[in-house]
Formats: structure tokens, sequence, C-alpha cells
């Protein structure tokens, strides 16, 4: 039966036998302070092995740069995964583009056109933020002796996806959208017929049925990049890119300056051209200028 809640069993039993194979530690919550917080400890617990939470809702979600991640009770998806990668710490920096690329391509399978990424991971819909994911390194190669293996790093991957999030809500100041606030501004409702569930006398997005799909993705992209290295994915994050041959903003020493997205580097940087010359950007907020 389709339930509104979060059901750990059923999210459980719908990831991947590869997925669940990965994972010593798996939870639900209904409410946590942030699920990135609770990987980080439980992968400080357990020295090695995956760890997987969601919670319904985060009183203190986290964002990139020290922002917060508004996270109700019961509306959307907010999961983490702490796992161990074998790759030379430098080489990180890409593994949040390629999260990037594995959310949009999943969400391509169920059906979602219009997706794009913002450099190095946001997820628009329709020139709209719907996801965001915060990378977390908490170890470091020195760490490598908790399980032996040469350049092991130990990240937590935190995703949070807006589903059945309405938007009249207040707090959230840049652009966003849910899936089902497009769903319905855009007459989609045939297409994700399979994925909705009725709740309270109004149709909701089923968040059990997606996070299946979602997180195995995700966590299946990632040990494939773990073998594959970023090359595969350079073409397929381009493809996505929002920013490319558009006018873009970004702060270098508190100035704002203004070029043009020139897509990504072999090694995943952002590319901006500033009147002829190239920057390389390795992080920080690029923005699409409005003047
Ligand atoms: C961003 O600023 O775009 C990144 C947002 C990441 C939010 C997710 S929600 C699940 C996980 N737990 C957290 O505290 N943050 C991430």
């Amino acid at each position: 039966m389709s339930s509104a809640r979060l059901q750990k069993e059923i999210i459980w039993s719908g990831l991947s036998s590869k997925v669940r194979s990965q994972l010593v530690e798996f939870d639900v919550f209904s409410e946590i302070d942030s699920t990135n917080r609770w990987a980080s400890q439980m992968m400080a617990d357990h020295g090695c092995g995956g760890v997987l939470c969601l919670s319904e809702k985060q009183t203190a979600g986290r964002g990139r740069y020290g922002k917060s991640w508004y996270s109700p009770f019961g509306e959307n998806i907010y999961f983490s995964w702490g796992c161990e990668i074998e790759k030379p710490i430098e080489e990180l920096s890409t593994l949040s583009l390629v999260v990037g690329v594995h959310l949009a391509k999943a969400f391509e399978k169920i059906g979602v056109s219009n997706i794009t990424l913002k450099w190095p991971n946001d997820l628009f819909l329709n020139e709209k933020k719907i996801a965001g994911v915060l990378i977390e390194v908490i170890g470091s190669p020195a760490l490598t002796k908790t399980s032996g293996k040469l350049n092991t790093v130990q990240v937590v991957i935190g995703v949070g996806i807006n589903i059945n999030m309405r938007s009249d809500s207040e707090n959230i100041a840049k652009p966003w959208c849910s899936l089902l606030s497009e769903i319905e501004a855009n007459g989609w409702e045939q297409r994700f017929e399979n994925y909705m569930i009725e709740h309270d006398g109004r149709k909701k997005i089923c968040r059990n049925k997606l996070a299946k799909v979602l997180i195995t993705d995700i966590i299946e992209g990632v040990m494939n990049f773990a073998e594959v290295g970023f090359d595969f994915y350079k073409a397929i994050w381009s493809r996505f890119d929002c920013l490319k041959n558009r006018r873009v903003v970004f702060c270098e020493n508190q100035n704002r300056i203004v070029g043009v997205g020139r897509g990504i580097s072999a090694s995943g940087e952002y590319l901006v051209d500033v009147d002829g010359q190239i920057k390389t950007l390795k992080y920080g907020e690029l923005s699409v200028a409005l003047n």
C-alpha cells in the first residue's frame, strides 16, 4: 500500500542489492537536526562501511557555504550517504559534479524534462532550483588506516530534493520549485501517474517510490565514478550545463564580476570568459547575470 510517510522497510527493499551490500547502517527518522551530521557521526563510530539515512524533517539542515536548508516535515526528500571513496583527495572536487549528473539522469529516467545543472551541482527544473547537494569530507588519507586502503577518503553526500512542497512557502530566497509544483504547472499529471498517491484529499508524489530510484542511482553512480574517473562524466555534465554561453556573475575579493559561461574544464572547474580572458573557478557561487 502507498503511504504518505517515509517507510523504512519499503525504501530498504527497493534499493538495489548492490547498494544494500554497501551499507552497514540504514535508518529513517521522523526528525533529526541534520542527516549529514548523523552520517558523519555514524562513519566515525563504525570506522568503515557505508551508512545511509533519510528524515521527514531536519531542524538544522545544512546547505553549502554555511547556509541552512529549509526542511519542513513530510514534504520532501532529505538523505545522506556516508561512504569511503578510493580516490586521491585532489580528485574529490569532481565528486560533486558526478553526484549532480546522476541526480539529473535519475530525474530524466523518471520522466522529468528540462532538467539542468548549475555548477557545481545545483539541480534546476525550468530555471528554478529543485535540489541541492552538500558533500562534506570527514576523513583524510591519513585515516586510511581504518580500512587499510590507499587514498581512501571518507565523505558524506547529502541531498535535499523538493518534492511536494507548495510554492507559497516564504522561507526560500531564490527562485525554487518542487516536483509537484512543476507537474501541476506544466500539466504533467499523466506522465507521473505511477508516482502519485492521494493524501488528505490531495494528490501528492509518493516519496518512498522516488527515494528508492534516486538513492540507488546516485550510490551506484558514485561507485562507478570510483572506477572510471571524471573523464567519463565531463561530456555528460556539459549536456546539463545551464550557464554555458550565458552572462554569469560571481564574486572575487568582494567584487562582482560579470562574464560569459564557457563550461567546465577537464578537472571540473568552471570557465568564465571575462573580457576575453578565461577565468577558472575552483569553488564559489556562480549565477545567471540578470542585468
Ligand atoms: C545546497 O546548499 O544547495 C545544498 C543543500 C543540501 C541539503 C541536504 S538535505 C540532506 C542533507 N542534510 C543536510 O543537512 N544537508 C543535506
